[in-house]
């Protein structure tokens, strides 16, 4: 069965954009698989606890090695991994905050990139990390204040966002990552709007029935 896992991020629930691009896409996807399943993680209401000693040691010794607590500490990452796994299609909603990621969406990543279970180091191989994910397509909807922030925009140096998603969905095997840009430009609305009537149409072009979503 199709599955599309959606995961969102933003602090808000009234106003956010990508709540209301995510939804939009969500409403589409639902209409073209009308048999299939949507998952969803919303980080910030149910936050990814952050790393800590119990789940690095755990992520690094044996399976059958693993203590009471280890395994704990590893639950929410063998969810997480195991929804991804699954998910034939991803969309993430991806507010920018202070230039970079929500930290409910760096906790998920984290809870996401484990040794042993979405990529493996083999000093063999060239390089010695291998990832360990399925490639699959993986829609970014990121919101910036400042449309400058976007590709080929005066600030786009600032945006630590969009390359460090595209590196670390890499780096465990999603290299197939769209990302679908809305922010204001020089804070005007009716720019903000065009931003989003173009993501609005990228995303009933995605959701077609047939192999659009590979274009
Ligand atoms: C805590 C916080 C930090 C933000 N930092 C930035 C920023 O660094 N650059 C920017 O252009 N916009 C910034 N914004 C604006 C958001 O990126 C913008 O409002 C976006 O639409 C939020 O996503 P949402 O509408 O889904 O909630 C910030 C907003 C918040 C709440």
């Amino acid at each position: 069965m199709e599955t599309l896992l959606v995961i969102q991020s933003s602090g808000r629930h009234t106003r956010s954009i990508t709540r209301r691009l995510t939804g939009r896409f969500i409403e589409q996807w639902r209409a073209a698989h009308p048999q299939g399943v949507v998952v969803e993680r919303d980080v910030t209401d149910n936050p990814p606890p952050v790393v800590n000693e119990s789940w690095i040691a755990g992520a690094y010794c044996a399976p059958e090695e693993r203590t009471g607590a280890m395994r704990e500490a590893l639950a929410v990452s063998d969810e997480v991994v195991s929804e991804v796994q699954r998910a034939d299609t991803i969309v993430i909603g991806a507010p920018i905050y202070n230039f970079g990621l929500p930290a409910q969406l760096k906790a998920w990543v984290d809870q996401l990139v484990r040794v042993g279970a979405t990529f493996r180091i083999d000093p063999t191989q060239q390089p010695a990390y291998q990832p360990l994910l399925v490639a699959k397509p993986v829609k970014v909807i990121v919101s910036a204040g400042d449309a400058a922030l976007h590709p080929g925009g005066e600030l786009w140096a600032m945006n630590h966002l969009e390359p460090y998603l595209q590196t670390v969905l890499g780096f465990v095997g999603l290299t197939d990552v769209e990302f679908l840009r809305v922010g204001n430009a020089e804070f005007r609305d009716d720019a903000m709007r065009a931003s989003i009537e173009a993501v609005e149409n990228r995303i009933t072009k995605i959701c077609q029935p047939g192999d659009a979503l590979a274009v």
